[in-house]
């Protein structure tokens, strides 16, 4: 596998998210197992944005989400659909790019640090598999080119992988 020297990619978010696209295609080839590539997906996420507090997956799980892997502080395992800003990207299947988590009603507090969010809804041949959930200690951390590189990982998580 491509080795990874814990060197965080720089340049403009459109370049870093190149980058990390390029990195990703590499750490997830030849590997078909949606765990172990959302493990390894939440590291290189982790290790390559700058102003993370906590990066990785809830898996759809009967009626809810239940925590995937991650980096970061522990979380809370389950999550209802439609609550918090990871239950909201679940219901309504639209990433929630949100820049002040205190201002968001009902949000869930895994750390009290997270300051804004992003979550990106995993959809499938029309089927919710999850989100990629990722939480910064500064306001307004993500925008729209966050969105477009993150919900571009994600569809490369999806098709990378064997979604049970
Ligand atoms: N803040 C999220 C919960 C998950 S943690 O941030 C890891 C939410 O409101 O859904």
């Amino acid at each position: 596998m491509t080795t990874f020297d814990g060197a965080r990619p720089d340049g403009t978010k459109a370049e870093i998210y190149r980058e990390l696209m390029l990195m990703a295609e590499g750490l997830l080839a030849g590997e078909r197992d949606a765990v172990a590539n959302a493990a390894n997906l939440s590291a290189l996420l982790w290790m390559g944005l700058a102003d993370l507090n906590w990066a990785g997956f809830y898996f759809k799980k009967g009626p809810g989400l239940v925590l995937g892997p991650f980096q970061g502080r522990p979380a809370c395992v389950r999550i209802e659909l439609g609550k918090g800003v990871c239950g909201t990207a679940a219901a309504t299947r639209e990433t929630q790019v949100v820049a002040d988590v205190h201002a968001f009603p009902g949000h869930i507090a895994c750390d009290a640090a997270s300051q804004s969010e992003i979550v990106v809804p995993l959809v499938k041949d029309g089927r919710l598999v999850g989100v990629l959930d990722l939480d910064s200690p500064v306001k307004a951390r993500f925008d729209a080119a966050d969105r477009a590189g993150l919900e571009a990982l994600a569809a490369l998580w999806l098709a990378a992988s064997d979604i049970p």
